[in-house]
């Protein structure tokens, strides 16, 4: 299943996600329909408050990215309960988008490494280290769990040049190819 999207202006995106329970209903179908979803508005990762669900896990596949970064291939993993244990090396800037602030892609600096804890879609416990792309999504989708954005980054002046943009995204008044959740409507 497909789900629509929550944009800027849903409160629910600036909720602290609750943890995934061991007996959480339907975790598998939810892992799959989070990646179906993420396919179709062709995203890198996606969070779960990205759909309108306050819990905390998300979905990356960065496997496309292989070609810059080898050891990206096949990097097609679910995050459940995550917890960022260290984030090291020096920040640096990548233009990010998210599909919750659609047509809008920033400058954000992130540091290079992340150490993380988390339950795999089998539910058994994982800890590893990422560097580059996949530890920047990793930080990107981890911040949706904590009620994070990327333009939290941004310079005051970078925010309010987008404030009319931010406006029109939470009333609905924006392009894209994959379905939206206009805040303050249900579904
Ligand atoms: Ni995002």
């Amino acid at each position: 299943m497909i789900y629509p999207i929550t944009v800027y202006g849903e409160p629910l995106l600036r909720k602290v996600a609750k943890p995934i329970e061991k007996d959480y209903p339907k975790l598998d179908q939810l892992v799959k329909d989070m990646f179906e979803t993420m396919y179709h508005s062709d995203g890198v990762g996606l969070a779960a408050p990205q759909i309108g669900l306050s819990v905390r896990m998300f979905v990356i596949d960065a496997s496309a990215a292989a070609e810059e970064e080898p050891e990206l291939d096949g990097f097609k993993k679910a995050f459940i309960n995550p917890e960022i244990l260290e984030l090291k090396g020096d920040e640096w800037v990548m233009n990010e988008g998210c599909l919750s602030l659609p047509e809008i892609r920033e400058d954000v600096a992130r540091p290079e490494f992340v150490k993380i804890k988390y339950l795999d879609e089998n539910l058994d416990e994982q800890i590893e280290e990422y560097g580059g792309f996949a530890a920047r999504v990793i930080q990107h989708e981890y911040d949706h769990l904590e009620g994070k954005l990327l333009i939290d980054y941004l310079s005051p002046l970078k925010k309010r040049m987008l404030k009319s943009r931010l406006t029109n995204i939470s009333k609905g008044k924006v392009k894209t190819s994959y379905r939206i959740i206009i805040p303050g409507t249900k579904k």
